[in-house]
């Protein structure tokens, strides 16, 4: 009988899948950063497998090592944060997944309600391919493989990790005593919405989205045409531009100046302008020292590598050990 031990602080995946948002570093990438300056030591790594739900293998792995660099240019410190490719320990992923995958029903999966969203989206079960049911086991089999302790994700993972800390009451009720409980960290969800229009800001909608990679000025172009509020009102949309703002600033005089101006704004003064142009100046200052630490750290195509292999080393002697356990577990009752 094991003591049911974690082996990991802080764990959390992000999907290859595309060009990250200024919204997935406020939501996403900004709290691990902090943690990580609080001194907990996280390990974070890039959910490829996950990617193929709705994504070809191709375009998977052309973006994991972009991730990588996303990472480290944000902040990521490979010193207290280790990052590993989910397919470096794929044999134990899928082993788990199929293990894990007995312990829940066919009905329970259809249940889970980012199912339910994605099959409204997108048609209908005939349309959804199975491996979009199987999505929260093999998340399950991230987390219980690392034995992960706390799991920071958004609103939108919470149905996720209720099917993690089930899967593991379960595993340990039929077997044995492998898996410690792993505590779901509710980020703060910020509200990010698109500069335009009513929906969040994503990826899926470019003109409303900051990307990293926006050229500067192309990303002030789209801050200049965003959507405001009228004078003395808070609308979504400030409240919105005010969060992104204020967080990809790190000067304190320029906080101050926002709250200024949005002080004379709720005043009923016309002040937008003068938001909007402080904002731009934000955001460019932002991306052009995150496009330039990302060209720095690209610049030597072997220090990616070298992260990843440090990660790897991690994220693999942890399968290990957790595999062995399982297997124990399974064959000894
Ligand atoms: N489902 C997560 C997302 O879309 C990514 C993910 C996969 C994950 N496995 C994980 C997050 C394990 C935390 C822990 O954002």
């Amino acid at each position: 009988m094991t003591d049911m031990n974690y082996l990991v602080d802080v764990f959390t995946g992000i999907r290859p899948t595309g060009g990250l948002t200024v919204a997935n570093y406020l939501g996403a990438v900004h709290p691990i950063v902090n943690l990580q300056k609080e001194g907990h030591k996280p390990l974070v790594f890039v959910a490829d497998l996950h990617a193929l739900t709705d994504n070809e293998p191709g375009v998977a792995r052309a973006y994991t090592r972009g991730v990588v660099a996303d990472y480290l240019a944000l902040g990521i410190d490979p010193r207290l944060t280790n990052i590993f490719v989910q397919s470096h320990i794929q044999d134990e992923i899928l082993l788990l997944t199929l293990i894990l995958s007995r312990l829940v029903s066919v009905a329970e999966l259809i249940r889970v309600p980012t199912l339910k969203d994605k099959i409204k989206e997108g048609g209908n079960a005939e349309s959804a391919n199975a491996l979009l049911m199987l999505y929260p086991v093999m998340m399950a089999a991230d987390i219980l493989m690392q034995r992960a302790h706390y799991i920071p994700v958004g609103e939108d993972q919470v149905a996720h990790l209720e099917m993690t800390q089930k899967l593991a009451r379960r595993f340990n009720a039929q077997y044995a005593d492998v898996f410690p409980k792993p505590q779901v960290e509710v980020v703060e969800t910020l509200r990010i919405l698109s500069l335009k229009g009513k929906r969040k800001m994503s990826k899926s909608y470019p003109e409303g989205a900051i990307f990293l990679t926006d050229e500067p000025d192309v990303a002030q172009k789209k801050i200049h045409k965003a959507q405001t509020s009228f004078e003395s009102d808070m609308s979504p949309h400030l409240s919105s531009h005010i969060i992104v703002a204020k967080g990809l600033t790190q000067d304190e005089v320029i906080r101050q100046e926002i709250d200024e101006i949005v002080a004379q704004h709720l005043a009923g003064k016309s002040v937008m302008g003068e938001f909007k142009a402080i904002f731009a100046n934000v955001v460019k200052v932002f991306l052009a020292e995150f496009q330039e630490r990302r060209r720095e750290i690209t610049a030597d195509p072997s220090y990616i590598d070298e992260v990843l292999e440090e990660g790897n080393v991690v994220a693999k002697r942890n399968a290990s050990e957790t595999m062995e356990l399982v297997m124990e577990a399974l064959y000894s009752t």
